[in-house]
């Protein structure tokens, strides 16, 4: 169960200088808009979970809230700034880097702002790669664009190397945008931070269009990619039936999690089945996937298929195993072996099929943001620079039940977010659908 001692939040020291934003919000006579000691934002979700706990009130494990602080620990007039995008590309990370950028330029009045480039590899001399100089001129338009203009890479880097290029630069702040390796590895960086005794911030904005970073509303992205997602089950359910036996069949990512093929068929409400990989599936036999696909299909004529990259991992018998360069186990080819595997199993029952697979892939994450997630984005880069300003370390900023708040990075990494398959989600799902419970 989680307690206080997991949400505590670490912080450089006492902060002892005025905001120059807080000044600003007093002129305004919104004093209330800075957060006030004292003001934190509860934990448990549920009444029961709380009264569970058997403790007072005031003992209720609680987030420190996010946002900006009377008092600083940088004198921004002296604080020099790094940014590192990592890990696999996510609609927003533009906006976040243009988020950050500003706000500290123009709200804190930081000058110094550099962006490492490529991921982590970025702080390592032998790559070679150049740091690039952050201004609001530079940052103006990137969020029209997709991708990460700093550009990125998968993998952890010596931290002690990392550490030595932030001591070179003179960093006073590390920016780190990234998943769930991307932030154990500035849990790496925080470390060696403190065995050097330096006083550098390291503050995670948590990316991920997979959605399975724990204890957060949604993560960045997460909203622009699904809505692309539904553009191929669209696609997929006109093809499927404009064929006679038409069945499209729609593959997407979601390693883990399946959030993304969750939501974007409630947004089309066009298919008939979605396999995730919370929810394990037969194929074979007379309750399995197969058979009740091929009784959709002579029942309707058509049938539209959306499985998640990660579902399914037990069916595939031939794959090469082994771990990406973030460690993540690498996956059988889920989409192809349903393609085959629904094809030959129509023909082997005399049942016409034609079968129509769609991949969008990297499609779906390297488009620009929609205005929510570029509304949402922004707002994460101020929770970001508010957090780091006032000495905060460790930490991602995130949302949680509607508040910004400060979550300790090893709380972030301690789980993944995951579909219940008891939840209500699914219900909603298997209501869409029409599919059974459980195939088997
Ligand atoms: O983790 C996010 C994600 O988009 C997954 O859904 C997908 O499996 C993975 O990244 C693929 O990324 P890459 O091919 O860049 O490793």
């Amino acid at each position: 169960m989680i307690g206080h001692e997991d949400l505590a939040v670490r912080t450089l020291g006492p902060c002892r200088i005025d905001s120059p934003l807080a000044e600003r919000l007093a002129a305004r006579e919104t004093t209330q808009h800075s957060v006030q000691e004292g003001d934190r934002v509860l934990f448990d979700d549920t009444l029961s979970m709380a009264g569970a706990r058997d403790v007072p009130v005031g003992e209720l494990p609680s987030l420190e809230p996010g946002g900006p602080r009377q008092r600083i620990y940088f004198d921004p007039a002296k604080t020099r700034v790094g940014i590192v995008t990592c890990g696999g590309l996510c609609p927003g990370l533009n906006d976040v880097i243009r988020g950050l950028v500003l706000e500290l330029c123009r709200h804190y009045g930081v000058r110094r702002i550099v962006g490492f480039r490529n991921g982590y590899r970025g702080f390592i001399p032998r790559y070679g790669e150049d740091v690039v100089d952050l201004s609001p001129d530079v940052v103006q338009h990137i969020d029209d664009e997709g991708g990460t203009i700093l550009g990125t890479s998968r993998g952890m880097q010596d931290p002690e190397e990392i550490v030595d290029a932030l001591e070179r630069l003179a960093i006073n702040i590390l920016f780190v945008i990234g998943g769930d390796g991307t932030i154990r590895g500035a849990m790496e960086v925080v470390r060696v931070v403190q065995e050097r005794g330096l006083k550098i911030a390291v503050v995670g904005v948590p990316k991920t269009i997979d959605n399975d970073i724990p204890y957060i509303d949604q993560s960045f992205g997460f909203q622009t990619a699904m809505s692309e997602a539904t553009k191929s089950i669209h696609a997929a359910s006109v093809e499927a039936r404009s064929a006679p036996g038409g069945v499209g069949l729609v593959k997407l990512m979601g390693r883990h999690s399946g959030f993304i093929a969750c939501y974007s068929t409630l947004a089309k409400d066009d298919a008939d089945y979605v396999l995730i990989p919370e929810v394990p599936f037969a194929l074979h036999g007379e309750g399995g996937f197969l058979e009740h696909l091929r009784r959709r299909v002579e029942d309707r004529g058509h049938a539209v298929v959306v499985v998640a990259e990660g579902a399914g991992q037990e069916h595939i018998e031939e794959h090469e195993p082994g771990r990406d360069a973030s460690g993540n186990v690498r996956l059988g080819d889920i989409g192809r072996l349903m393609r085959r595997l629904i094809s030959e199993h129509l023909d082997k029952a005399g049942v016409e099929n034609n079968v129509r697979y769609f991949d969008p892939s990297y499609a779906i994450r390297s488009v620009p943001a929609n205005p929510y997630d570029s509304a949402y984005c922004l707002r994460l880069a101020h929770a970001a620079v508010h957090a780091a300003m006032a000495g905060r370390t460790e930490v991602i900023v995130a949302r949680r039940r509607r508040r910004f708040v400060h979550i300790p990075m090893a709380l972030a990494v301690s789980r993944r977010n995951h579909v219940d398959p008891l939840g209500d989600l699914w219900m909603s799902v298997l209501e869409a659908t029409g599919q059974p419970v459980r195939f088997g």
